[in-house]
């Protein structure tokens, strides 16, 4: 065998390239194809036949490989069974070497897994070591996740932080609302409780006035009781020395009277700059004032706006509130001999009153008792005529002049110059006044002297003043006026009124009488009531301009008062301690240590306190509150009667019908007012009824109280408007915008027709409506002689139809005179007049 090997090998050196089936070749691969390298020979090998054992191989032989043909004794069952011992060797030597690679492979897989494992081991670590070094860089991926996990988390923590935070909030919200509510309740209960205790007080206070008012007795009891505390009288040297003082002034106080327009305003201002000694600025006032009416187109008014001071006066030409104003006549005008001239001169105090109806009010409660009147009467016919009419003020204040107290009647007939300085005319005027002052009450009668009339023109300065001082005043300024006109400064010429009247003898020579300074220079000053209790009788109460502080306006009609003094004001029963005394007799505001009978004074006041007796404790704003015209201020010692039940005794005038018990009617007692608030001076007054006007204080109904509750002062106040209706809610008026009316036309521009808008006035509800339907047309009689018209013409009766675009609040005529009326209007013009008839339902 080892042999074979040698020649094996040695012949396969020689054949290496030319024998693919080789042992080499053959027997080089195993099963897996893996190469292990070159053998030394295998037992197959052996086996194996060469080319020289075979015999060799030469040219002429057949091909034989295995050389089979040639092995001498070999058989076909030897050769199966070696055959088959070959195939187990192979089939052993395969699963060998299977075992052996799979072994190998094994191995090798267990080594590499190790391999692996370190590598992991060596990658965890090195993470772990990442880890703990936190690198960045980090597997990107498990960052991000770690990332969201952090932002998840954080997430979480910030919601649940969120939560508690929220919770909390909430809980501190509800706590805090809980004690807001609770604040509320108890702020709610505190106002509850104050309003109660107001209302317990004011109902008190009413229960008191109500006792005060409606037995005066009670004040009176009152009134002792503050007697024996407060005991001081005028001592007798207050009267004495306030007594040559009222001398001394010397103080004549005049009031004018007359219908709107006659010229009082301009009299008296012009018969003012006549008796004053103008210096130079003031003749430059005058001249400024009377260029200023002239731009105003008031040139005729010049003297009216030396008392008309108000802007709305001076544009409307018509005097509103009655002016004070103070001027001195000279003794030279007294109209006395010569030899009687040391006598001093004569103050004036002077009130013009308004003569426009709608300021009659004024006229009554502020002239009180005046020494002289002076009713100025316009001389023209129908101005006269007018002015005596029942609607005319002249007549009217004749009859309001007596019932001040006016013992002395200075009647001028005034405007003389636009009838020519007739003297006809003037005798004419004087004997028809005559009867209407004989009616009034006062004493005409020549030898009387209680009315005198005197011709007069206002305007044109004709017997203001005596004709020595015109004389004297036509020396001094008509020279000046005359050079003033031929100045070349024509606006101040041309703008200065002339102020020297001409001479009466070239006017009216028919007139030898007194001029009107010298009547009033001459007129009795009525007794000055010194020695009797002080009563000042308030007009006004206003805050001092520089103080600010209140003060009562009054004239005193008697008595006298001291500076410091405790007087109580009454009805009011309140107490208050004078502080300063300002006399406005004298026109301009002079301070004063004491006040007498006859004067005009503003009284500055300090309510006593409470400890300081029960018409104490009062502010002065409170005061101030209460005070009204009419009120009146005495010492505590000596009050005036308090009452509301009296016995009169009076003349009535012409009357429209005759007066039957039970009858209300207005009562103006000195300055009083009494009845209702009409005039301006808001009375506050726990009643009223029928006929008055009042202002209503009122508080809305809660919601729940009804539904017509729940809105606030102020969506009241928004929504209310002229014409709303206050009634009670079980007797309310009807609410509608369908009616039947009946009217009347006036004289129509156009006939009236079916579905033409107009104006509606019903009651005082102004509302635009439609008329709808015409039901019928009637005579005068009331009888019906056209039923459905199609038109509506000029004077007219008429049933109709209307619409108005509002609910008016209204009742039929029948049910209701005053709520029933209605006025149609159209373009500006009144086209019916009429009462409701009907009113139709209407769902609001
Ligand atoms: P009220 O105060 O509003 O009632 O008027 P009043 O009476 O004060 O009349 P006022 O003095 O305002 O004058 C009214 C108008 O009458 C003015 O235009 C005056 O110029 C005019 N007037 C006054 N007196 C005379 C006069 O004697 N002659 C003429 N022609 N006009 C006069
Ligand atoms: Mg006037």
């Amino acid at each position: 065998m080892n042999k074979k090997s040698k020649k094996n090998q040695f012949s396969y050196d020689e054949r290496d390239i030319y024998d693919p089936y080789s042992v080499e070749s053959a027997g080089s691969y195993d099963m897996s194809g893996d190469f292990y390298g070159r053998r030394e020979s295998t037992d197959m090998y052996d086996l194996m036949p060469t080319v020289q054992e075979s015999g060799g191989y030469d040219e002429g032989d057949e091909f034989d490989p295995y050389g089979m043909g040639d092995i001498p004794g070999f058989d076909e069952e030897e050769e199966l069974r070696a055959e088959e011992e070959r195939r187990l060797e192979e089939e052993r030597k395969r699963k060998a070497d299977e075992e052996k690679r799979k072994l190998a492979a094994r191995k090798q897989k267990e080594a590499e897994r190790k391999k692996q494992m370190k590598k992991v081991a060596e990658q965890r670590r090195k993470e772990k070591e990442e880890e703990e070094k936190h690198i960045p860089g980090f597997d990107e991926e498990e960052e991000l996740r770690a990332e969201e996990e952090r932002r998840l988390e954080e997430e979480r923590k910030r919601k649940a932080d969120e939560e508690k935070r929220k919770l909390a909030a909430r809980k501190q919200k509800e706590a805090e609302r809980k004690k807001q509510m609770k604040k509320v309740a108890e702020q709610r209960r505190k106002e509850k409780e104050e309003e109660e205790k107001r209302q317990q007080e004011e109902e008190e206070r009413r229960k008191k006035e109500e006792e005060d008012k409606d037995d005066p007795s009670h004040i009176e009891e009152r009134l002792r009781e503050l007697s024996v505390q407060y005991p001081d009288v005028a001592p007798p040297s207050l009267v004495k020395k306030c007594k040559t003082l009222s001398d001394n002034s010397n103080t004549l106080q005049v009031i004018t009277a007359g219908h709107v327009d006659a010229g009082k305003s301009t009299l008296m201002g012009h018969l003012m700059l006549l008796c004053s000694r103008l210096s130079s600025s003031e003749r430059h006032s005058l001249k400024k004032l009377s260029q200023a009416a002239k731009d105003k187109g008031k040139e005729s008014f010049v003297f009216a706006w030396t008392l008309d001071d108000d802007e709305m006066e001076r544009d409307r030409g018509v005097t509103v509130d009655v002016a004070h104003t103070h001027f001195t006549i000279p003794s030279t005008m007294s109209g006395l001999d010569e030899d009687k001239k040391d006598i001093q001169d004569r103050s004036v105090f002077l009130r013009d009153a308004p003569g426009h109806r709608s300021f009659v009010p004024n006229l009554i409660t502020k002239a009180q008792a005046p020494d002289v009147g002076v009713l100025v009467v316009d001389s023209v016919e129908q101005e006269l005529v007018a002015a005596l009419s029942a609607e005319g003020q002249c007549w009217e204040h004749m009859l309001l002049l007596r019932a001040v107290g006016v013992q002395r009647l200075i009647v001028c007939v005034n405007k003389l110059d636009r009838v020519d300085w007739s003297e006809v005319t003037y005798a004419h005027v004087c004997s028809t006044l005559k009867k209407y002052l004989k009616k009034a009450g006062f004493d005409v009668r020549d030898e009387s002297e209680q009315v005198v009339f005197i011709p007069i023109s206002g305007y044109h300065g004709v017997n203001l003043i005596p004709e020595s001082s015109r004389a004297r005043i036509a020396e001094t300024f008509g020279s000046e006026e005359s050079k003033g006109s031929e100045d070349t400064d024509e606006e101040s010429s041309s703008s200065a009124p002339t102020l020297v009247p001409p001479a009466l003898s070239s006017v009216m020579p028919w007139y030898d009488g007194p001029s009107l300074a010298t009547l009033l220079f001459n007129a009795p000053i009525q007794p000055r009531l010194l020695e009797h209790p002080f009563v000042c009788v308030v007009s006004d109460v206003s805050k001092a301009k520089f103080s600010g502080k209140s003060v009562m306006s009054g004239r005193i009609a008697s008595g006298c008062l001291v500076e410091g003094e405790v007087l109580v004001l009454l009805p009011f029963l309140r107490l208050l301690r004078v502080t300063a005394i300002v006399d406005n007799t004298c026109g301009v505001g002079k301070p004063v240590t004491r006040c007498y009978g006859g004067m005009y004074v503003s009284l500055s006041f300090k309510p006593l306190g409470a400890s300081e007796g029960f018409g104490g404790g009062y502010s002065e704003e409170e005061i101030e509150g209460m005070v009204k015209s009419g009120c009146v201020l005495c010492r505590p010692s000596q009050p005036v009667r308090v009452s509301n039940r009296l016995t009169i005794q009076v003349r009535t005038t012409e009357l429209e019908h005759v007066l039957l018990k039970g009858e209300r009617v207005d009562m103006f007692i000195h300055s009083m007012w009494s009845c209702d608030n009409t005039c301006g001076v808001g009375k506050p007054v726990t009643r009223c009824y029928g006929g008055m006007y009042v202002s209503l204080s009122f508080k809305p109904l809660g919601a729940s109280e009804g539904f017509g509750g729940g809105y606030s002062e102020e969506e009241i106040e928004g929504m209310v408007k002229s014409g709303c209706v206050l009634c009670r809610p079980s007797q309310p008026v009807r609410v509608s915008n369908r009616l039947t009316i009946q009217v009347r036309t006036t004289e129509l521009e156009h006939v009236l027709l079916k579905g033409e808008r107009v104006d509606m006035f019903i009651h005082s509800m102004w509302s635009c409506g439609l008329l709808k339907r015409f039901v019928s047309e009637m005579n005068n009689k009331g009888v019906v002689i056209q039923k459905k018209p199609r038109k509506i013409s000029s004077n007219t009766n008429a049933i109709v139809r209307v619409q108005t675009d509002d609910v008016v609040p209204m009742l039929p005529h029948s049910i209701h005179p005053l709520m029933g009326r209605i006025v149609l209007r159209l373009n500006s013009r009144t086209i019916a007049i009429g009462v409701i008839t009907e009113t139709h339902d209407v769902k609001i």
